[in-house]
């Protein structure tokens, strides 16, 4: 076997390895920790083209859903959560949305929503299942992981 094609069998096989570590963790498109006494809640879904971007968050515990945060015209967020709440764009792609002070307020067992111009994904975390962010931003900070995610991607579909 010549040497470049065994070169990428073996890249393959390090993305494979990989990419069973990554893909669970690090391609969810809706990410929750805590930072000290903050919830921080990532929304990594890809804006649609052509589409006015907007972006809501918000969680359910039962049935009852309250918004936290949202520029969607027409939504407001429940009155509570309007002075604590802030989001920033991340690069390149999502929302970052933080509650200030609330990591202990959180509900026990609760469903995190985002919605990126229309688009949603959710996450349901038990209060003892929020990690602090500091153990999961290493890798998810950085557009490095959206390189991997996207290296996977083409791995997954091409093969
Ligand atoms: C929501 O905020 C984003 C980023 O600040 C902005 O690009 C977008 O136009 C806003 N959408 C609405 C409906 O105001
Ligand atoms: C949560 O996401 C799943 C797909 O990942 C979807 O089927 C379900 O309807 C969503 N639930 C809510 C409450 O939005």
């Amino acid at each position: 076997m010549d040497g470049c094609v065994s070169t990428m069998l073996k890249s393959l096989f390090v993305f494979g390895v990989l990419g069973v570590l990554l893909i669970p963790a690090k391609c969810e498109q809706i990410s929750v920790c805590v930072n000290n006494d903050n919830v921080r809640v990532d929304c990594l879904i890809e804006p649609k083209p052509n589409k006015i971007n907007s972006y809501e968050f918000s969680w359910s515990t039962g049935n009852k859903e309250t918004v936290i945060n949202t520029n969607v015209s027409g939504s407001a967020p429940d009155a509570q959560f309007k002075d604590i709440s802030q989001v920033e764009e991340l690069d390149p792609q999502g929302y970052r949305m933080t509650l200030h002070g609330f990591k202990d307020k959180v509900p026990l067992s609760t469903t995190y929503m985002c919605k990126i111009s229309g688009v949603g994904a959710n996450i349901s975390l038990e209060k003892d299942q929020l990690l602090q962010c500091s153990a999961v931003s290493v890798f998810l900070k950085s557009s490095f992981s959206w390189i991997v995610c996207l290296l996977l991607f083409f791995y997954h579909t091409h093969s």
